[in-house]
């Protein structure tokens, strides 16, 4: 039996149906979308291809020595104004300004503190804040940049809240845990913010920073450690008190 052609419709590609026929058309042009974007995407972005995003193998890194003089000479100073430049610069402020507040807020911790241990781990790390704030300065001088910090929200957001906790504990034990809290989120914060200047400074090939970067890194995870270390002989002394109130 013959079948019988119903208006409308047409046979393309053997699709007889309007709406496969409207199927197919838009997956033909889907493909081709994207394929073009793929191509596209490629011709724009090589660096996807060997996972070195943001990092130009062909780049020579740049001596930052004396980067003030060599700059003007030789188009480093192209590279520093890149938009990668300007955003490590703009978080050599930001912890710059995060160092020196918390310079101030360790103080106030070792003043509220009662365990020796703590007291005398928060006044080391102290000296090596002062220190840390002397490297970020020489960063500065490395980008030719007069130190200048800008305002951290986050690293003051930490030292209210730190401040609030210790406010709102008992002297003694819990006071310190509180302390040793509020002073782990603040070394947290700064070793997130010094991986990855690190990070930004290796990849714009600022070589001279990223070993000073990683010098503090290195510090922050050391005072990190010993932090855990003291939270957990804390610990030990507030359950000691416990069972001895009981
Ligand atoms: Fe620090």
């Amino acid at each position: 039996m013959k079948a019988r052609k119903v208006k409308g419709q047409h046979s393309f590609l053997g699709c007889r149906k309007p709406v496969e026929h409207r199927r197919f058309i838009h997956g033909l042009l889907s493909s081709f979308h994207t394929s073009v974007r793929s191509i596209v995407i490629f011709v724009q972005y090589p660096h996807f291809l060997s996972g070195t995003l943001f990092i130009d193998s062909s780049r020579k890194p740049i001596d930052m020595k004396n980067s003030k003089t060599k700059a003007s000479g030789n188009g480093a100073e192209e590279e520093i104004s890149s938009k990668l430049g300007k955003l490590f610069e703009d978080g050599v402020r930001d912890i710059y300004w995060a160092e020196k507040a918390l310079l101030k807020a360790l103080g106030k911790m070792a003043k509220n503190a009662t365990s020796e241990d703590l007291i005398a781990a928060l006044e080391l790390h102290q000296t090596e804040t002062e220190d840390q704030v002397l490297r970020l300065e020489k960063i500065f001088s490395l980008l030719g940049k007069s130190p200048r910090g800008k305002k951290c929200d986050g690293m003051e957001g930490l030292i209210k809240e730190g401040e609030s906790m210790m406010d709102e504990s008992d002297e003694g034990p819990m006071r310190d845990a509180a302390i040793i809290a509020a002073a782990q989120k603040a070394e947290h914060y700064e070793i997130s913010s010094y991986g990855t200047l690190r990070t930004f400074a290796q990849t714009i090939g600022l070589n001279e920073a990223v070993s000073i970067l990683e010098e503090t890194l290195d510090e922050e995870k050391e005072t990190d450690t010993k932090l855990s270390e003291l939270a957990v002989s804390n610990v030990n002394l507030l359950a000691a008190s416990q069972s001895g109130e009981e």
